[in-house]
């Protein structure tokens, strides 16, 4: 029997026929990371036009002994949307926290990296934990009763529009309690010219990023979309203050998914991705609107990228 159909998440399902049937011709951003996307993911960051990660990197290698510093010791961190966790060593050997929570949807990639985490940080108690940030989440017995440091880098954050960015944050709030801090990163608003190049580099790995949405559909919905029929898209909308990715189709495209035919027709975009983008003021409104306090902030000299630590104070009624 082959089992490959029953493995295709329903609300991936649910998302492409929202798209093709529906005519919504939008996709959500996190259907990009399947097992090859998240690989081309990080092709991506090690690219000479995409700045966030290595910019971000700096950052925390210079600042986290600070942040260590701005709170109680004994924490337990815990990530949201740890992935491959590779920015979270600097956090740990500067933090010394007394447990690690990593946070993923991908079991898959949360299991290896945990146990590659475990071998760098061999004393410290790791507790992955498979769920969807964006919802409430229960953290281990474990970590209850110890303060707690969430940490949110890469500007993930900017996959989202402001009103679930600000729901997630106050998810997070719940979920770490009052008094816990959390360490998150924004990437900056700058030259649009050097924003697009970072969302469509010269060698066009980010354009094989987004078109692997297609190919993916492909794979897990018995699909035929001719996927070099369409063109990965970048632009910033300065209005939203976000790159948008779209994949444009070259001509009238015909295709069948599921067994069912849907057809987009030339200059027709797929909405797949945004990128928002803050100024230092809109980022701390943001956590503000969410319930978190920024109590400290770190840039590059440039101001490509920011971390900002915050912390969730009680919450009191305003005058
Ligand atoms: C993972 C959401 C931070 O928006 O910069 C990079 C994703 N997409 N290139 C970003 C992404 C295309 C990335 N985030």
């Amino acid at each position: 029997m082959d089992m490959t159909v029953s493995r295709v998440d329903p609300a991936f399902r649910d998302d492409v026929r929202r798209c093709f049937a529906e005519g919504s011709h939008a996709i959500p951003a996190r259907w990009l990371y399947d097992r090859r996307g998240s690989e081309l993911f990080e092709e991506i960051t090690e690219l000479p036009e995409y700045y966030p990660t290595r910019t971000e990197t700096a950052l925390l290698e210079k600042y986290c002994g600070e942040v260590a510093d701005m709170g109680a010791k004994g924490r337990a961190v815990i990530e949201f949307g740890s992935g491959s966790s590779t920015k979270t060593p600097h956090l740990l050997r500067a933090t010394q926290p007394t447990a690690y929570v990593p946070i993923d949807i991908s079991g898959e990639f949360l299991a290896a990296s945990a146990a590659q985490l475990q071998e760098q940080f061999q004393q410290l108690p790791i507790y992955p934990l498979e769920a969807d940030f964006m919802r409430r989440i229960n953290l281990p017995d474990e970590v209850s009763n110890m303060p707690k440091l969430g940490f949110f880098p890469g500007s993930t954050i900017g996959n989202m529009i402001a009103r679930t960015s600000v729901d997630l944050l106050r998810f997070m709030r719940e979920t770490l309690g009052t008094g816990s801090q959390l360490l998150i990163g924004f990437d900056r608003i700058k030259d649009p010219d050097i924003l697009v190049a970072a969302y469509d580099d010269s060698a066009g790995i980010t354009a094989e990023f987004s078109l692997n949405l297609l190919h993916r559909i492909n794979r897990e919905m018995d699909g035929d979309i001719a996927v070099d029929q369409f063109r990965h898209i970048a632009i910033w909308n300065d209005l939203y203050a976000r790159i948008e990715i779209y994949l444009e189709a070259q001509s009238d495209v015909c295709f069948s998914i599921d067994g069912q035919q849907y057809g987009v027709t030339k200059g027709q975009k797929i909405h797949i991705e945004n990128s928002h983008k803050y100024g230092l003021r809109d980022a701390r409104l943001m956590l503000r609107a969410g319930g978190w306090s920024p109590v400290s902030e770190w840039s590059d000299e440039k101001n490509y990228f920011s971390l900002i630590l915050a912390e969730a104070h009680p919450l009191k009624n305003a005058p």
